[in-house]
């Protein structure tokens, strides 16, 4: 009985001390302290976008030297990864955002943000003009400001490759409105499908789901359709769940070719097994209201009734984008996006206009990854340059200072030991080029199962199955931004396992 005593208040004082640090934490992250204010002294960064890159830059960058201005039609930050989750309706919507002000809050100086989608970058008189493009607008909704650096970060657009009906009949998965959409499109055709009277053919139509593009995003999608299906919908559909079908289709011979073979392999098998069908070599040529049509590895054109066409085939650049390259002329001329140095500043923009994430053509793969590394290496750029900045400026006042009659000898040492130390401490500012750290590949691929490839010893481990799962889920809950959001994730996750995915439209 003694031990089970100490046990107990053991146990009690953990939970205490825990339960204090979160509510400390939290707390303290609720009320930031005071800032500095916009200084107009100081030079002036712009940010494009508040994704993975901008969003990178702003939790990583000391910004006491420069005014930040941050402009995105999206007032937050969304996590991509866990976007298919969202389509589902494993996961809420509003647990894979971070509002950007929870970021800029906790800068030293004031931030501001500014919910609009720019329109214009004019690289010769050094201007970024936007407008607000939300239903509610003010007396003003569109305008045009200056900045001294610009960090260009919107992003790529979904690449429909202009095929007919992709823009109007298919669901895309890459903003939160494309994960709810889909759910909505989905459900709706589950109660369709439920109306009475409905034939067999139409409910087969009605209830197959076909997904376009067998990169990450298509697979991520279709296994957690077939989730769905198996955790929830046999329950709560019986009669309608054996009519319902998920289709994946590709265009090359094999899907994740971002993936070792063996993890293509095992995600194959594992889609067999969970009667996902994989269609490879096969082309959507066009989705219609009911149908999407597809070009067969034989070059034949086959239509396939359908409720559903999700869209999940690569991206391509904005039009800003295209037309800012257009402006900077001969030196850009890679139609994959903006060309960078080893520094992310964008060729012919001279040195005003650095560029990171999926709107650059670099060697490294579209991703969250490259994008926040990328972000948080810029960051670190933009504070060693405020750093040199203020010591230039303290070293043109000493210099100054110097100009003038030094009163005694004391302070004449004292200013020239001081000219020395800020001139030293001016050399040891250095700027090192970009270098790219690979942590690996991960994929959820439905029925709790993940695939990893990681970095291992000069070589690769590939992995994949319930343990890799597990590991997704902690990898993906750390990388989270905050601990609100890693909070309401892992509340989310723990409710669905409880009490399973909500089957209501709104
Ligand atoms: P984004 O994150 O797309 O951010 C662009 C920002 O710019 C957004 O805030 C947008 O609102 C804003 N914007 C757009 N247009 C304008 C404009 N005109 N003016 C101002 N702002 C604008 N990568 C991984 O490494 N791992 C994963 O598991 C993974 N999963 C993914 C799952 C899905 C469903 C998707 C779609 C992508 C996934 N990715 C993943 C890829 C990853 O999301 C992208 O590579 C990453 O978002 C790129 O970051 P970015 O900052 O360049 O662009
Ligand atoms: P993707 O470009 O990787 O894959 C798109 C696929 O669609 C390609 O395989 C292409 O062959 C196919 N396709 C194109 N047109 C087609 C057509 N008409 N018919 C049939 N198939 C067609 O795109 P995705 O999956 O959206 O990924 C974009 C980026 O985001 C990639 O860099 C990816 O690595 C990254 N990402 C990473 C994830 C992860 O690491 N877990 C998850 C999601 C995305």
């Amino acid at each position: 009985s003694r031990f089970l005593m100490i046990l107990g208040r053991t146990t009690l004082a953990t939970i205490v001390v825990a339960g204090g640090t979160f509510w400390y934490v939290t707390q303290k992250n609720r009320h930031p302290g005071k800032q500095l204010p916009l200084d107009s002294t100081k030079k002036t960064v712009v940010v494009i976008g508040s994704g993975w890159g901008a969003t990178s830059w702003l939790r990583n960058v000391d910004n006491t030297e420069f005014n930040v201005i941050v402009i995105s039609p999206k007032n937050y930050f969304l996590f991509t990864p866990l976007l298919p989750s969202v389509a589902v309706g494993t996961l809420s919507p509003r647990s894979i955002l971070q509002p950007t002000r929870f970021v800029t809050r906790h800068k030293p100086r004031q931030v501001q943000v500014i919910e609009a989608e720019a329109t214009d970058v004019d690289p010769v008189n050094k201007t970024v003009t936007f407008a607000d493009n939300t239903p509610i607008k003010g007396a003003v909704s569109a305008t045009t400001i200056p900045y001294d650096y610009l960090v260009y970060a919107p992003g790529a657009e979904v690449q429909t490759f202009n095929i007919p009906g992709i823009k109007e009949k298919a669901c895309f998965m890459k903003e939160l409105g494309d994960a709810e959409r889909l759910q909505d499109r989905f459900m709706d055709c589950l109660e369709s499908a439920a109306f009475p009277g409905q034939s067999d053919a139409e409910i087969d139509r009605l209830l197959h789901v076909v997904v376009v593009g067998g990169g990450p995003t298509g697979i991520e999608v279709a296994g957690e359709f077939h989730d769905f299906l198996e955790d929830d919908l046999k329950a709560w559909y019986p009669e309608l769940a054996q009519h319902i079908r998920i289709t994946l289709v590709e265009a090359l011979p094999s899907v994740l070719p971002m993936f070792s073979k063996q993890l293509i392999d095992f995600t194959e098998t594992s889609f067999k097994e969970s009667k996902i069908d994989i269609m490879t070599k096969t082309m959507v040529k066009e989705v219609k209201d009911e149908s999407v049509v597809l070009q067969m590895p034989d070059k034949s054109i086959v239509e396939v009734p359908c409720g559903v066409v999700v869209w999940a085939a690569g991206n391509r650049q904005r039009a800003i984008t295209m037309n800012l390259m257009k402006k900077l002329g001969a030196e850009q001329d890679n139609r994959r996006g903006l060309l960078v140095d080893d520094y992310m500043q964008v060729k012919g923009s001279g040195g005003s206009i650095y560029a990171i994430g999926d709107v650059t053509a670099t060697s490294y793969a579209p991703t969250a990854q490259v994008a926040s590394q990328e972000g948080a290496y810029l960051a670190r750029v933009f504070s060693q340059m405020g750093k040199k900045d203020a010591l230039e400026r303290r070293l043109a006042d000493l210099r100054t200072e110097e100009a003038k009659a030094l009163g005694t000898p004391e302070a004449a040492k004292a200013h020239s030991e001081e000219i020395e130390s800020v001139s030293s401490a001016l050399q040891k500012v250095k700027i090192r080029p970009f270098s790219y750290s690979h942590q690996g590949s991960l994929a959820y691929i439905g029925s709790e199962k993940a695939i990893a490839d990681l970095p291992f010893m000069n070589g690769n481990i590939a992995s994949g199955g319930v343990a890799t799962y597990l590991f997704w889920r902690s990898a993906y809950l750390t990388t989270l931004f905050s601990l609100r959001n890693r909070t309401l994730v892992a509340v989310d996750w723990m409710r669905t396992k409880v009490f399973g995915r909500d089957v209501s439209r709104e």
